[in-house]
């Protein structure tokens, strides 16, 4: 079936769908972006996207294309129009088209607005009931990994060189310590017995599913410990996962070709995925 997509202030068929190739995300990955997820047709922690988005905006300078009541309702008109039930909604800003120069254009450019949805089949994944096998890369992508922009070449190509050698995804290194997945957060369940991901800082995405996930440990009295982990220290650990707005919460049982713990998903993971997924489900809109 083909979707209806949003396009600059118009809903149009996908095959009709047009951008101008001197639309600035394309030529300069100058833009920023938002995945949020949809479940029995509502919108999973959207407020947190909105206000990341916002954020995102700011730190580029980037004009807003509307407001956020207009951003909610093209959300929803997008969902009906696609009668999307279950699956995605995708949100990218471009500083608008105009002729190609490396300095930004007069603040007063319209920018590129484009929504489009991608449904998913079933709320489990295979992945997440046999578990990820991750490569290990250095990170090399730019020093603002805290803006979510369209400038996602090294995670694509990390991601695809794994896939290539027959891992799944990659969990990426920097001095020594993992900071992020190509398109999710890392976390750990150290030998000690506690939650342990990198804390939030220029080197990483904070991770709208991650602030969610951490908030449901917290409140159901697990021992969290925001600081660096190294490859070594995860090969070691009881337990590996992963989370994103497309992956939830998934478990990682084999990095860079050691297997994690017994090589099978654990207790862990799986019972914050189930308790993410209630909450979403409850709190979406
Ligand atoms: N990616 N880190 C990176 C580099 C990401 O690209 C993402 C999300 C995350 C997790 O963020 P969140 O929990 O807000 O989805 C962390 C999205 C899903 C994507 O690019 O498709």
């Amino acid at each position: 079936m083909s979707r209806t997509v949003f396009v600059n202030g118009e809903f149009v068929p996908e095959a009709d769908a047009r951008i101008s190739v001197f639309d600035r995300g394309f030529l300069f990955a100058d833009g920023v972006y938002e995945v949020t997820a949809v479940i029995a047709g509502k919108l999973v922690d959207y407020e947190a996207h909105q206000a990341r988005l916002r954020r995102s905006l700011a730190e580029l300078d980037l004009p807003s294309p509307a407001t956020d009541d207009e951003l909610l309702a093209l959300h929803r008109e997008l969902v009906r129009r696609n009668a999307l039930d279950l699956g995605s909604i995708y949100l990218q800003v471009t500083r608008g088209a105009v002729d190609r120069d490396f300095v930004w254009p007069a603040a007063d450019t319209r920018p590129g607005l484009v929504l489009f949805t991608q449904p998913r089949a079933s709320l489990d994944s295979p992945e997440a009931e046999r578990g990820l096998r991750v490569a290990v890369a250095p990170d090399l992508r730019w020093g603002r990994r805290d803006i979510k922009t369209v400038q996602l070449l090294y995670a694509s190509m990390a991601k695809s060189q794994a896939r290539r050698e027959g891992f799944d995804d990659v969990w990426m290194t920097e001095n020594g310590f993992v900071t992020e997945g190509s398109s999710n957060n890392a976390y750990i369940l150290s030998q000690e017995g506690r939650i342990v991901t990198p804390s939030l800082s220029r080197s990483i995405l904070p991770g709208i599913t991650r602030s969610a996930v951490l908030r449901g440990a917290a409140e159901a009295g697990l021992e969290i410990e925001e600081r660096p982990f190294s490859v070594a220290e995860a090969q070691g650990a009881r337990e590996a996962f992963i989370t994103s707005a497309g992956a939830f919460v998934t478990p990682v049982v084999e990095i860079d070709g050691v297997r994690v713990a017994n090589g099978r998903p654990g207790d862990l993971a799986q019972r914050l995925r189930r308790l993410y997924l209630d909450e979403a489900i409850r709190t979406a809109i």
